[in-house]
């Protein structure tokens, strides 16, 4: 980061960057752009970022400044050529230079043992093993790089051709654009093959979104992914954060290396994503016990899997072993036992969203699945209910997969007894009353009463989010509260902006049921500090139709401040990198009804910050510098008012980094009360040790 300031002064001495010679420009270029690279390979592919997203959008602004600059020294391999401009029309096809197999599945130990006799006696005494994997559910893609360059990817199809979607594989983060190979060396073809997956949260939330705005739900993360990669336009493939694991690794069409643990080896150092929980396994009781422990580990992963893979390691007799027509003999599928289990459905209600959109959700007879009990269960839409043709008193089965909710996936019509009775989606809102409107063509209900307490109640919610304007106080229970009338005085809260009068009414509030002194001065306090989070996480607070963080935070660095914000034009929006018309559309609406006008206004007057850039938050203002970089930091006991996440992120906000072993490498030890062995450890090697006022103090250094 420090070559990057020098790098631009070079040129620009008092003036702009377009004053940069071509040169100069080129190396400025390639310096930022490998910057960006390490960077998104921490983040996307260690999951370990190492700066803070304004640092992380910087360096991607003033590239794409220089490339604006020197269009000709812009590369498709570039970082900032993620998102492709058009639309594709359709996608050509591709013949695999080495078929893409599926695997055999087994269910039971007994055919899985079966299998490794067969492995094992044509191994003979030969060194043998196993290597268990992970089987991730998704959809196999085909990566090409031709001399480092990621030139092709291509879908599985019926694995001989499939569809080539490098358009679309090119916006998948963890994917890199190239490979740090030494050109010439190694193979002119690299292939490599993995499956692409959405994680369970991803998932989640383009199911609400789908929900909310009309559209069919997909039934997994599988179905969706799938269905993303189909995606014409690249910039909605973009913002499905799709991710990918690899698994397997061809030099010119054929198997890299002589194991297949040392390609997974190759394959994480040259910056490919592979799943970390893999297992080396001498014989087939080590296999079992690590299809056992993910049996039950799956319910930890934020990705769905569906069972283990069993290879064998050795290649040479991979190849002995050779494949059907089908699938290789050297490979296995160990598939979990699906998640389903068969309850009653004992009532249907009905869920109003903070847009209005009405759910309906089963509850069940409580019921054991997959390690916990299950009561309730999604069933989306009226059209779902239709189309299921449940009736309260039914016997369903329900199943998880990926929904933190279960869904019901079908009746058992043979285990009626003539007591069921049907259900009739509602035609006014469960909680105000109002009439629901369900626009022709769409599957979504909505109440239109904007002041309809359900949507009132979810709105402030997501208001007071983590990643909103985090009021960690504010709660489900506080909310009903809040937004309960009262004899005679009304509720304490009709909108957000509400929440900022609330110090005014400290009295009444303490007098409410269970809120003493200590939560209601703790609430207050919250509120006032949450004026202070800045442009990006207001404008994602306020719920406005697609905009959620990520475009939140592009809009508030691209306008900086709520008033330049309301005055853009439709136009304006929709040319900014990575907001689409549909975005730009749906902001322009929202800013411009009166109501939320008004809201905005006597946000203003509250106090609330309306721009991004001054002082403040931890979101706002010029990052720190980084004093830290390339330190490593270990911490240690209980500091007296940092708590360890917060001790982590004002390290690594500084460029350092914090791990949890004391070693050599450990530059300092931050050690607080009751600190135990490490602090014992980091004496013996003789390290610094620091106290949190000088872990403070040395952060403050310019
Ligand atoms: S290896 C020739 N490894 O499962 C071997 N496949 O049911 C090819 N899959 O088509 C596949 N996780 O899409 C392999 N760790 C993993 C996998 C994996 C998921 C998928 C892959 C394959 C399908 C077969």
């Amino acid at each position: 980061m420090g070559n990057r300031s020098s790098g631009l002064e070079e040129g620009s001495a008092g003036g702009p960057q377009e004053r940069l010679t071509r040169e100069a420009a080129a190396r400025q270029i390639d310096h930022l752009r490998r910057e960006i690279e390490r960077h998104d390979h921490c983040y996307y592919v260690l999951d370990n970022p190492i700066i803070a997203d304004v640092e992380y959008d910087r360096l991607l602004r003033d590239l794409r400044e220089l490339e604006t600059a020197h269009p000709d020294l812009i590369r498709e391999t570039s970082p900032t050529q993620r998102v492709g401009g058009q639309p594709a029309e359709g996608f050509e096809e591709y013949r695999h230079q080495r078929p893409m197999l599926s695997l055999d599945n087994s269910y039971e130990w007994r055919e899985l043992e079966e299998w490794a006799q067969r492995c094992e006696k044509l191994a003979g005494h030969r060194p043998f093993s196993y290597v268990a994997e992970l089987k991730i559910d998704g959809l196999s893609l085909s990566l090409v790089y031709v001399d480092g360059e990621l030139t092709r990817a291509v879908t599985r199809g019926d694995g001989v051709r499939g569809e080539v979607v490098t358009g679309n594989a090119r916006t998948i983060r963890s994917i890199p654009l190239r490979l740090e190979v030494a050109s010439g060396s190694l193979a002119r073809e690299i292939e490599v093959r993995g499956e692409v997956f959405l994680s369970a949260e991803v998932f989640s939330e383009i199911n609400q979104e789908r929900e909310e705005q009309g559209l069919p739900v997909f039934a997994n993360p599988r179905n969706a992914a799938a269905g993303t990669m189909r995606q014409l336009d690249p910039r909605i493939v973009a913002e499905r954060r799709l991710d990918l694991f690899c698994y397997q690794l061809l030099f010119d069409g054929q198997p890299a290396f002589p194991t297949h643990s040392a390609a997974l080896a190759w394959m994480r150092e040259h910056g490919l994503k592979i799943n970390p929980h893999y297992r080396l396994c001498p014989d087939l009781a080590a296999v079992t016990a690590f299809c056992q422990e993910w049996a039950v580990g799956r319910e930890r992963l934020n990705y769905e899997i569906d069972g283990v893979v069993i290879k064998v390691d050795q290649v040479p007799i991979q190849e002995e072993l050779g494949a059907t027509a089908k699938s290789p003999r050297w490979a296995i599928a160990y598939k979990f036992p699906a998640r389903q289990a068969s309850t009653q459905l004992l009532d249907v209600h009905y869920q109003v969203g903070r847009t209005g959109a009405v759910t309906p959700v089963a509850i069940l007879a409580p019921v054991q699945l997959a390690g916990s009990t299950v009561s309730r269960a999604s069933l989306h839409n009226a059209d779902e209910m239709v189309r299921l043709g449940v009736r309260k008193g039914d016997w369903v089965f329900i199943e998880k997969s990926g929904e933190i909710i279960p869904q019901v996936l079908r009746t058992i019509p043979e285990r009626r007894d003539g007591r069921e009775t049907t259900l009739d989606f509602p035609t006014n809102c469960p909680v105000c009353t109002a009439p629901l409107e369900r626009p022709a063509g769409e599957v979504v209900s909505r109440c239109p009463n904007p002041g309809c307490p359900a949507r009132l109640r979810e709105g402030l919610l997501h208001f007071a989010a983590r990643r909103a304007m985090r009021i960690e106080g504010l709660g489900e229970a506080l909310v009903d509260q809040l937004i309960t009338p009262r004899e005679g005085v009304g509720s304490f809260v009709r909108d957000y902006a509400d929440l900022y009068h609330l110090s005014e009414r400290r009295t009444e509030l303490i007098a409410l049921e269970r809120l003493g002194p200590k939560s209601v001065d703790n609430l207050l306090r919250q509120i006032e500090a949450s004026k202070e989070a800045g442009l990006a996480r207001l404008l994602f607070g306020l719920g406005i139709r697609h905009v959620g963080e990520r475009t939140a935070t592009i809009l508030a660095h691209h306008f900086g401040s709520i008033d330049r914000l309301l005055i853009a034009t439709e136009e304006e929006l929709s040319a900014i990198y990575e907001v689409g018309e549909v975005v730009a559309a749906s902001v322009h609406a929202w800013l411009a009804m009166p109501r939320h006008r008004e809201l905005i206004e006597r946000l203003r007057a509250a106090g609330v910050r309306l721009d991004q850039s001054t002082s403040g938050g931890a979101d706002n203002g010029p990052p720190p510098e980084r004093v830290f970089a390339g330190r490593q930091f270990v911490l240690t006991g209980t500091l007296p008012t940092l708590k360890r996440d917060e001790a982590k992120a004002f390290i690594e906000a500084r460029g350092g980094r914090v791990t949890s072993a004391v070693s050599r490498q450990t530059h300092y030890v931050v050690a607080g009360e009751d600190a135990g062995s490490k602090l014992t450890r980091a004496r013996e090697l003789g390290l610094p040790i620091l106290d949190e006022k000088s872990l403070l103090e040395l952060g403050q250094q310019r």
